[in-house]
């Protein structure tokens, strides 16, 4: 079944069914058992579901099996959630872009999977890409994006549960999505709706067209209730966007990564105390200046900017294509530096 909406003006078709999803789903697939889905899958069972994981590297698989007691599987088949959460960067180059990985494990899953179950993407992804999938999918089966903020460093106070950005591919993968995401009424956008049952997308560029697409939980409420995560969720209206809310916030940081690299330079080349500069800057109220430290690296930063700044053809950012010289000169004066003794704008040692 399927109707039409006005989404910010555009006639945009709708399909609903939402009647073939399994309203207590029990059993879920964690493809990828790296960093991030390690501690997805640890949360997902502390929530009571029936967790498998699944991961190329044997590895990964002995660790999740052995030591956090998530059981494993090959096969695809019968789950009614899949959460992925492979790597997205090239296999030689952590910096680069690379999906290749994510479709072939999507294909598998479209093979194997029933219908009406629901594939959530976790990894950080290029905008597009879930188009992508949904066209291998054809609505057999619903798709939503939840991009992670895992943190590492601070899993404590920025770890699974944490407030996400949920898109899905259409209105019924999200309502699905929400609902195993967070359960009933859980969404961030609740705090503005002056009705608590629906959620309402506003194009706030544009007040008069209010036009939009209503989400009425309603029928979920009480008896049809569902297993959830209880993570609270910010749904967004397109899973474009959703994809690009994970990019850009990667790109924002390391635009801020990159000014303190460049102010560390400046103060070099200007026989400035970095430290004491940074400490008397950071007094003030909206400043925080980060330290460089070894430049923008991981498998995280370089490469989602990179995908933020092949997201668009027609405008490219400036502001990030000159963060990117600046890192490359910081490491390489670091490198100078280590080597030569000597500092390499000054020429003093
Ligand atoms: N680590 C973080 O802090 C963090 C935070 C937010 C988002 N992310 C994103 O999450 C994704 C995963 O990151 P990560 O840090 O867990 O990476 P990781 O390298 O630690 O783990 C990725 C896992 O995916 C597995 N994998 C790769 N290809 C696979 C395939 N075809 N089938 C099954 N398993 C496969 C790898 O073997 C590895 O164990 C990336 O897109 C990353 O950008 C990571």
């Amino acid at each position: 079944m399927s109707f039409f909406a006005n989404i910010y003006n555009k006639k945009v078709e709708i399909f609903i069914m939402s009647n073939i999803y399994p309203l207590k789903p029990k059993s879920v697939l964690i493809i990828g058992l790296g960093q991030l889905g390690l501690p997805v899958a640890k949360y997902v069972k502390s929530k009571g579901f029936d967790v498998y994981g699944y991961d190329i590297r044997e590895g990964a698989m002995i660790v999740a099996n052995q030591i956090h007691g998530i059981k494993l599987s090959n096969s695809f088949k019968n789950f009614d959630i899949y959460i992925v959460c492979i790597s997205t960067h090239d296999r030689d180059n952590i910096h680069l872009p690379q999906v290749d990985d994510l479709l072939s494990i999507v294909k598998k899953i479209s093979y194997e999977a029933s219908d009406g179950a629901l594939i959530s993407i976790e990894s950080t992804i290029p905008a597009g890409t879930c188009r992508k999938i949904f066209d291998l999918l054809e609505h057999r089966i619903h798709l939503v994006h939840a991009p992670h903020r895992w943190y590492s460093l601070d899993e404590e106070k920025h770890g699974v549960n944490q407030l996400r950005v949920i898109g899905g591919v259409n209105s019924c993968c999200l309502k699905i999505g929400l609902n195993f995401y967070c359960g009933e009424n859980n969404f961030s956008y609740v705090e503005k709706s002056p009705n608590l049952n629906s959620l309402t997308f506003v194009d706030e560029s544009n007040k008069s067209n209010l036009e939009s697409v209503q989400y009425t939980i309603d029928e979920t409420k009480s008896k049809n209730s569902m297993n959830s995560l209880g993570i609270k969720m910010h749904p967004v209206s397109s899973i474009e966007l959703a994809e690009l809310t994970k990019i850009i916030e990667n790109s924002h940081r390391y635009l801020q990564i990159a000014f303190a690299e460049e102010l560390y330079l400046y103060c070099q080349a200007n026989n400035i105390p970095f430290s004491e500069l940074r400490d008397a800057l950071n007094t003030k109220w909206n400043v925080d200046i980060l330290e460089p430290r070894d430049g923008i690296d991981g498998h995280c930063l370089p490469k989602d900017t990179k995908m933020f700044i092949a997201s668009s053809q027609k405008i490219k950012s400036k502001i990030l294509q000159s963060a990117m010289e600046i890192d490359s000169a910081y490491r390489e004066y670091r490198e100078l530096r280590s080597k030569k003794v000597v500092n390499p704008i000054t020429n003093i040692s």
